[in-house]
């Protein structure tokens, strides 16, 4: 890729932003769950130099951005009730619902599927960008594989010179990124995890059924819901291994490894018992601490040369289920029992 100069803005200058945005070109933007990296989400164009500047597979769908829950209408067919529930009681916030797309989505935006996954988020310099500009069609600001970056050191280090700008937005709150539930199948279905939870789903519309690609690796020949499933992800170069036990089973395991650039990613509770080098992702039962910090502690194992990184699995329950998903993803689905 040609390497052009990034503009780095503050929020001040988001009516900058809106202009490359209105002229074809791409912005990092902050949102409440990660970085993203936008485009007009009605300009073919545009959006495929998201997937340059990524490297990411054309066959993995985007999600589009709205600032007001009236701007869906004209990019779905269909706005079911079930829907229409989520959205009042969800958005603004960390939620994608996939539709049955309208003529207006762009294939790039699509993959080539028959819907289209949107999002109201929360943030208010997204909100504003998306006001002054279009609706964005917007991944994560990374480079396709890597961790989702949740501050501004994270994309400069993955996208500076590959993208027209970056809007500097602090600190991303949620730190995961949002919960994706399919409502173009015959039942809802989540088909990835993150802030709002599936307990908050079922009191919303009822069942959801959860897509197996959530817990488990594909089996071979198995198509996917959601493309993004299908591809490693949030892998950092260190290896990642996942161990699954009790906390003092899991802390006599790492003090038994006696291994040179390892590390482990704990909770606060038990660093004081830790002999190994740790990076701590929060209390063992704060699950929205651990979703926060997590892709920061993957980045920065990274950063200070480890090898590999032992992680305790963590439980499924609330937000715990997005910390999972991504750590298993990002330990390539292998766990190992420790009883
Ligand atoms: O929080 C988020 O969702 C962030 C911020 C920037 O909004 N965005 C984000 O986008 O995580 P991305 O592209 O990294 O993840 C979108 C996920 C992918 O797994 C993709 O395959 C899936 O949503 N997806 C998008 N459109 C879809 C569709 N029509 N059908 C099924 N899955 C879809
Ligand atoms: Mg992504």
């Amino acid at each position: 890729m040609k390497r052009m100069k990034t503009l780095l803005l503050s929020p001040g200058e988001i009516p900058l932003a809106a202009e490359i945005i209105k002229k074809g070109g791409l912005v990092a933007m902050p949102t409440e769950t990660v970085y993203g990296l936008a485009a007009d989400a009605l300009n073919g164009q545009a959006v495929a130099n998201i997937f340059k500047a990524k490297g990411r597979p054309m066959d993995n769908p985007l999600i589009v951005h709205i600032s007001e829950v009236s701007q869906i209408y004209r990019l779905v067919r269909v706005f079911p009730e079930k829907a229409q529930l989520l959205a009042q009681r969800f958005w603004p916030g960390p939620l994608t619902i996939i539709l049955p797309k309208s003529d207006i989505i762009p294939a790039e935006v699509s993959a080539g599927l028959d819907t289209v996954a949107v999002r109201c988020p929360s943030d208010k310099n997204a909100r504003r960008l998306i006001e002054l500009s279009a609706p964005l069609a917007a991944p994560s600001a990374n480079l396709s594989g890597s961790p989702s970056p949740t501050t501004l050191r994270h994309v400069l280090a993955d996208m500076n010179g590959r993208i027209d700008a970056i809007i500097d937005g602090g600190d991303c709150e949620v730190g995961v990124e949002s919960t994706v539930i399919t409502l173009a199948g015959e039942k809802p279905r989540l088909l990835r995890p993150g802030g709002i939870t599936l307990e908050q789903l079922r009191e919303t519309v009822g069942e959801v059924e959860v897509d197996p690609a959530v817990m488990n690796p594909l089996k071979s020949g198995e198509k996917a819901a959601s493309p993004g499933m299908k591809y490693k992800h949030y892998s950092p170069k260190a290896d990642v291994v996942l161990l699954r036990g009790s906390r003092d089973s899991f802390i006599s395991f790492v003090n038994s490894v006696n291994e040179k650039k390892t590390a482990v990613l704990c909770y606060d509770e038990d660093m004081q018992r830790l002999e190994l080098p740790y990076i701590s992702i929060g209390g063992a039962e704060d699950y929205c601490t651990q979703a926060n910090r997590l892709f920061s502690a993957l980045r920065e194992a990274d950063e200070k040369g480890y090898d590999r990184v032992y992680a305790h699995c963590p439980d499924t329950q609330g937000v715990g289920l997005a910390v999972y998903n991504r750590m298993i993803r990002a330990a390539g689905f292998e766990v190992i029992e420790l009883e």
